[in-house]
């Protein structure tokens, strides 16, 4: 790529979400990178076999395809460089084996995605890593938690399925003051929203599988790194032969081209539906960062450009025996919402959350905790169905 065309970071977001990572004329024009998928990679000569003198030598360490999404996001990260894995659960977890030894101790936020939780509490102990889990909400008194062989804090803002925010740059302070490395799953924001490096965070992790890939059918994680963490996290990948398929890569990047106008929709029509809920007599409490109900309201106020288009609610039940048939209820008087898991496709998905795992945070009270995914539907369409599941749940 021409020096005046890496030159994109004066550009807004938009403009180099259509630009990152590939320049046209680094393939005879066509805009878009062409898929090349590969394990044997040919040397022309025996010398340059023995000092691997070209840029790919080997599948798994990167093709012309992998290679252009990652510069795409080491250009909207921040990044000194990036790696992709086959899930956003992989991204997690390579970043903590990166990172993470036998004897250390990591302090990882209550709020976390809970396949993230299970990693912690199975492979990590097997593999003598001791992680403990702290209140999202700490901000600068995590420093109480500290010991001489703490490693390594995992953030995740705004947490999973309860969606408390964090003090980013106060915990960045403490961390570094105490030798730790930060990762954060940065997976609900996205780049466009928070950029977790300029926040002083050392590994920012995304779960394209969501917002940047959009469609609901491809399954892909990223690790950027800053400059002085990237060796350790090129290390570690090349060490465990984990990565991204060619194909796959060439579908985020589509998707990350459209990404902006995308999350515009998802954000504003899932503040539309958030705002009409708490309104509603049946609804406890809405669970939104970008409301200012929300107890971590400022902070994202304060670091976050915007909100996507997944956040809960308390359905208001009085007694706790019903909870789940007053939700399963609800779900099931839906006819638009999906009944699914992964979210930041285009189709609405509703869910009844389990937080049973949570170790330092109580559920919210008052009743079930349902999680909505805004897909890209009219809003009005969304809000009928939703009336159709209230009214569902009160005959129940
Ligand atoms: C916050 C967060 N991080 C990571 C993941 C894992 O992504 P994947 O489904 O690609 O493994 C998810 C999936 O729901 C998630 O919500």
């Amino acid at each position: 790529m021409t020096e005046d065309r890496k030159q994109t970071s004066a550009l807004g977001m938009n403009t180099q979400l259509v630009r990152a990572g590939y320049d046209p004329f680094d393939y005879h024009g066509f805009i878009n990178p062409p898929p090349v998928r590969a394990s044997t990679v040919l040397f022309p000569s025996a010398e340059a076999m023995d000092t691997h003198a070209q840029k790919y030598t080997y599948g798994t360490r990167g093709t012309p395809t992998t290679n252009a999404l990652c510069e795409a996001l080491n250009e909207l990260e921040g990044a000194a460089g990036t790696i992709l894995v086959p899930s956003g659960l992989a991204a997690v977890t390579i970043a903590f084996l990166a990172y993470l030894s036998p004897g250390d101790h990591a302090l990882v936020v209550d709020s976390v995605y809970g396949p993230t939780r299970h990693f912690c509490e199975t492979m990590l102990a097997r593999f003598g890593v001791e992680a403990e889990f702290y209140d999202a909400m700490a901000g600068a008194d995590i420093e109480k938690l500290f010991r001489p062989n703490t490693k390594l804090v995992h953030t995740e803002a705004p947490g999973s399925n309860t969606f408390e925010m964090q003090d980013i740059p106060a915990i960045v302070e403490v961390a570094h003051r105490q030798g730790a490395v930060v990762t954060m799953d940065n997976t609900w924001a996205t780049p466009l929203y928070f950029r977790p490096l300029d926040f002083g965070v050392d590994i920012s992790i995304q779960a394209v599988t969501k917002y940047p890939a959009g469609h609901s059918d491809i399954l892909m994680g990223t690790v950027s790194a800053n400059a002085e963490h990237w060796p350790r996290l090129k290390e570690t990948n090349g060490a465990l032969g984990i990565c991204g398929a060619p194909d796959d890569a060439y579908q985020v990047l589509r998707g990350l081209r459209t990404m902006g106008v995308r999350l515009e929709r998802h954000q504003e029509s899932a503040l539309v539906i958030a705002r009409w809920l708490e309104g509603r007599d049946e609804v406890g409490r809405v669970l939104h960062p970008a409301l200012p109900s929300s107890p971590g309201h400022d902070l994202w106020k304060r670091d976050f450009k915007g909100a996507s288009g997944i956040f809960s609610f308390v359905l208001k039940v009085e007694h706790k025996k019903d909870y789940k048939r007053k939700a399963q209820a609800f779900l099931n008087g839906l006819k638009l919402f999906g009944l699914g898991y992964s979210w930041g496709g285009f189709p609405s998905l509703a869910l009844h959350v389990n937080l049973f795992d949570r170790k330092i945070i109580s559920p919210p009270a008052g009743g079930p905790v349902l999680r909505l995914q805004i897909g890209l539907e009219d809003v009005q369409d969304l809000i009928a169905d939703l009336e159709g599941g209230f009214a569902a749940a009160a005959m129940a």
